[in-house]
């Protein structure tokens, strides 16, 4: 098997006459570059529990097996979610900021007063995997948990489910754990986040643009919500100027399943994919299971 790695060179080249293709959130696996591999590609693992990023229509069109790696990355955004959660509430960014650049001038009693997450509600918007891993643990904090969802009045996990509008307009931090798709794209736009409390935090460990990042900064601008922390941006690497000079916003750079057990379990998990479509298995984990 050919192993192609001259990544300076467009994907659409790189991929001509290959079987398999292993490949990062960050590789637009266009139809074009899908037509461009030609008709011996059989399979297309995405190193992402996220596929936003792939055609699916053009790879099913050609019969071509999609993957992704789920459920090994469930713990690790799940616990990367719980330290924007607590980043953003205690401003743990801004103290550093202050600490780094020697402008602490001592304990105050007055200093940059969070919230605290107890007898908090924290609203869950996508009850996947890893918004109910993230549910799983609000327990340690105190905090309350609602989900999002059509089945209003139902539970899940014993956790109520209520109406967007209405996680929206109670809840003490926002949480976003949907797809991508044509959907859940701006869902949190300028008449949701106006429903949100002033006193409220939107975390976004999800695709960026399931925030429309123009309306967060006209609400952050507002005081409509009291700040955000956001791992995934609209146009990464691009964030902003708005957001990051804002000192409200904690801002990570997609780090969510950053963990070295979560990281090279995704590898492996993309390698098993390849190997099982390429021996005429089923791939462990197709994103259309
Ligand atoms: C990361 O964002 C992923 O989808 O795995």
């Amino acid at each position: 098997m050919r192993v192609e790695d001259d990544a300076s060179r467009p994907l659409a080249e790189r991929v001509a006459g290959a079987t398999a293709l292993v490949c990062l959130l960050t590789d637009p696996v266009t139809g074009a570059v899908i037509e461009a591999a030609g008709p011996g590609l059989r399979v297309i693992a995405n190193v992402a529990v996220g596929y936003d990023n792939v055609d699916l229509a053009a790879a099913r069109a050609r019969g071509i097996v999609v993957t992704n790696t789920p459920g090994v990355l469930t713990e690790a955004v799940a616990e990367f979610t719980w330290a924007l959660i607590l980043g953003i509430t205690r401003r743990i960014g801004e103290g550093e900021r202050l600490v780094r650049r020697g402008a602490w001038t001592g304990w105050a009693l007055d200093q940059l007063p969070g919230m605290q997450l107890a007898g908090k509600q924290l609203g869950i918007v996508g009850a996947g995997r890893i918004g109910r891993r993230v549910a799983a643990r609000s327990g340690a904090f105190g905090m309350s948990v609602v989900f999002a969802g059509r089945r209003a009045g139902g539970t899940i996990d014993d956790h109520p489910v209520v109406s967007i509008d209405a996680l929206l307009v109670s809840s003490d931090v926002v949480s976003l754990h949907v797809p991508l798709r044509p959907e859940t794209r701006h869902l949190i736009n300028r008449r949701t986040l106006a429903r949100m409390k002033r006193s409220a935090y939107l975390i976004n460990t999800a695709r960026g643009a399931v925030v429309d990042e123009e309306a967060l900064v006209w609400a952050l601008g507002e005081g409509l919500i009291a700040g955000a922390a956001l791992d995934v941006y609209e146009r990464e690497p691009d964030v902003p100027e708005a957001l990051r000079t804002r000192e409200n916003v904690l801002l990570a750079p997609h780090l969510g399943s950053a963990t070295r057990e979560t990281r090279t379990a995704m590898a492996e998990l993309a390698a098993h994919n390849v190997a099982d479509v390429l021996a005429g298995r089923p791939a462990r984990t197709p994103v259309d299971a």
